[in-house]
């Protein structure tokens, strides 16, 4: 299977379907044809990539191009497919990373082809293709799919600068949510600690400002040192009077954190443990969470 040789189109035109095809396109993928709820979408990425069409139908798209990329939200991959008359061997992939391809088993069931590709990254915030493939670089691409699909998704991911893996399908829902913690979730406590440093009378910017410095280095200790060198703090170090002074201060001034704080310190012992606290500190933690979160 030669790359050039295959025609792509893309319906849903957001935050991936504006990244994947960049990149695509970078490294010389043929990426001739999009199709969006908005047509202004389609005519975005077709103004980045020579060659790409904004198309207004997405039966349209699919009767112009070898492979179609469905990247539209994951509630609608499989009434966009089941809408589509497919042509046999025409290939049809989703970017879902907990659903496996039986979204698409209409268009299997014309005879298409059918595959999933999902990158375990983010693409929010791409518009041009040199950066949407460095996105790409050492990037995991989930592959599953029927005939010749998982061994071309393969190729792909490893042009992007990726490495393919292969998920069971039974496991699909745990691998994203996997990603789901080390990006959306990640967000998510990032915004506690923004709103502990605004409800000191800082700005959300200067919070940001202050949090990325470590947050960067506990990443870079993370993939540098492994998991245990890099948990660092008072759970850690067995410290029940640092961890009540906090429990404490939260419960008066923003009691929404106590679960997640609570929850985290009781998600940091087994490590803790594996760094050497002992057993009267894990009980002492563990009694402190009980009393502010609840048993579980
Ligand atoms: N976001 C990521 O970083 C990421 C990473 C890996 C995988 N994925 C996967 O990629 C897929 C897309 O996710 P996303 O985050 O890119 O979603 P998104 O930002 O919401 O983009 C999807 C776009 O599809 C268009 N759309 C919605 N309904 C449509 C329809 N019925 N027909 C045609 N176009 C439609 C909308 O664009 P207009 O209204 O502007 O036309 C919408 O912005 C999902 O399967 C997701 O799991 C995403």
């Amino acid at each position: 299977m030669i790359k050039n040789d295959l025609s792509i189109g893309f319906i849903g035109v957001g935050v991936l379907g504006k990244g994947l095809p960049l990149a695509l396109a970078a490294q010389g993928y043929r990426v001739v044809a999009a199709y969006s709820r908005r047509l202004s979408s389609a005519q975005w990425l077709a103004s980045r990539i020579p060659g790409c069409a904004a198309v207004e139908s997405a039966q349209e798209l699919a009767d112009s191009v070898d492979l179609v990329f469905i990247t539209t939200p994951d509630s609608v991959i499989r009434d966009v497919a089941a809408a589509l008359r497919w042509r046999p061997n025409q290939g049809a992939i989703h970017c879902c990373g907990a659903a496996s391809t039986e979204l698409l088993e209409s268009a299997a069931d014309q005879g298409a082809v059918t595959g999933a590709f999902h990158p375990f990254q983010t693409f929010a915030g791409l518009d041009d293709p040199k950066d949407a493939l460095a996105r790409m670089d050492g990037v995991r691409f989930a592959i599953s799919g029927h005939g010749w699909l998982p061994d071309y998704l393969a190729q792909v991911a490893r042009d992007l600068g990726g490495q393919p893996v292969s998920i069971a399908d039974a496991d699909r829902p745990l691998y994203h949510a996997a990603a789901v913690l080390a990006c959306g979730h990640l967000v998510a406590l990032l915004h506690g600690a923004v709103d502990l440093w605004q409800s000191m009378g800082f700005t959300a910017e200067e919070a940001v400002d202050a949090l990325y410095p470590l947050t960067r280095a506990t990443l870079d200790n993370i993939k540098n040192e492994g998991l245990a060198a890099a948990a660092t703090g008072p759970v850690v170090r067995g410290d029940a009077v640092t961890v009540r002074s906090h429990l404490e201060a939260l419960f008066q001034r923003l009691p929404e954190l106590v679960p997640v704080y609570g929850t985290l310190a009781r998600a940091s012992l087994p490590l803790a443990v594996r760094k050497g606290i002992g057993p009267d500190q894990v009980t002492a933690i563990e009694e402190l969470v009980d009393h502010y979160v609840g048993s579980e």
